[in-house]
């Protein structure tokens, strides 16, 4: 029986923390436990007994998640609730994962710390607020980390190529980089995340931790970086509104300032962590 069983074994984040977990861990894919189907959380975690659940899985399309706003409040708010529910009943661990976009209708122009009050500005970032919302209410032993802007591994679910993957992809097909003027980026490796969610979980923390790469960025100045370490012509489209069907927020870097207080060490600065991605692959 393994410790932890992590829910969206096929995510980015999920395939990384199945690598550095090895053996102690089990990927859970959906057709075991469909988040969407309050029924098979309970059955999967009566028949995996974990002693740790860690919840990778999300509805992370943020302009579908407009469209298709039933299956995102089933995924992303109701699912994490049930899982919350059944973890507290069953005494297991559970580890959740929100996002930045919870921020963004306050109009800030700093990172945002946990005791900030969230505003997102989409459907999205609204029902992964519920998500977080319930777990933290749910009495289980409950840790949530607010990350932002993963990079760093592959997601084998469809259409989730990260930001990284697509400039790089875009710039090697000659197509310009659309950024949109006065954007903000917290680009987070999820190499350097996976140690971070690991040392959180051996000092048995709980609550609410903002948890992303150091630094916030314009995201032209990212853009350009990843082309330059990847050796690609940076062709920036400069935009001053943005066309996508969910409302994009330009700031909303996350400060892990709970993270800090405790005396744990500072998440690698994102530049040094894209140039050892880039630079390795
Ligand atoms: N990526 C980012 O930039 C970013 C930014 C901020 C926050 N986050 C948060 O970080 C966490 C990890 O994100 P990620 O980028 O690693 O995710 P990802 O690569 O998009 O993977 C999502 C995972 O969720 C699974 N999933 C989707 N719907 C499901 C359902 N109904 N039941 C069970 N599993 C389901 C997918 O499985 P299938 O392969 O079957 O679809 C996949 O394994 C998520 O909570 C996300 O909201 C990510």
């Amino acid at each position: 029986m393994a410790e932890a069983a992590v829910l969206g074994s096929t995510g980015q984040l999920g395939r990384q923390l199945l690598a550095v977990l090895g053996r102690r861990a089990r990927g859970i894919g959906r057709a075991e436990l469909d988040l969407a189907d309050p029924g098979s959380i309970e059955r999967a975690l009566q028949r995996l007994r974990p002693r740790i659940v860690i919840n990778t899985a999300a509805f992370n399309d943020v302009d579908g998640a407009e469209r298709q706003r039933r299956q995102a409040l089933a995924v992303n708010a109701e699912g994490p609730a049930e899982l919350a529910r059944v973890a507290q009943a069953r005494g297991i661990r559970l580890v959740h994962f929100s996002t930045d976009y919870v921020f963004g209708g306050d109009g800030l122009k700093r990172p945002r710390r946990e005791s900030d009050a969230p505003a997102p500005v989409n459907f999205y970032g609204y029902s992964k607020l519920l998500g977080e919302e319930a777990v933290l209410r749910s009495g289980a032993k409950a840790l949530v980390l607010r990350v932002a802007h993963l990079y760093g591994g592959t997601s084998l679910s469809p259409g989730r190529a990260s930001l990284v993957e697509r400039f790089v992809e875009r710039a090697r097909a000659g197509q310009p980089l659309i950024i949109t003027r006065g954007q903000y980026l917290n680009p987070t490796s999820v190499r350097d995340l996976a140690p971070a969610v690991l040392a959180l979980l051996r000092r048995e923390a709980c609550g609410l931790y903002h948890l992303t790469g150091g630094g916030a960025c314009p995201a032209g100045e990212f853009a350009r970086e990843v082309c330059r370490l990847a050796g690609l012509r940076a062709k920036i489209q400069w935009v001053s509104r943005d066309s996508r069907p969910a409302r994009r927020a330009r700031y909303t870097p996350l400060e892990n300032y709970r993270w800090g207080k405790e005396g744990l060490p500072p998440i690698p600065h994102w530049r040094s962590s894209l140039a050892e991605y880039l630079l390795s692959a």
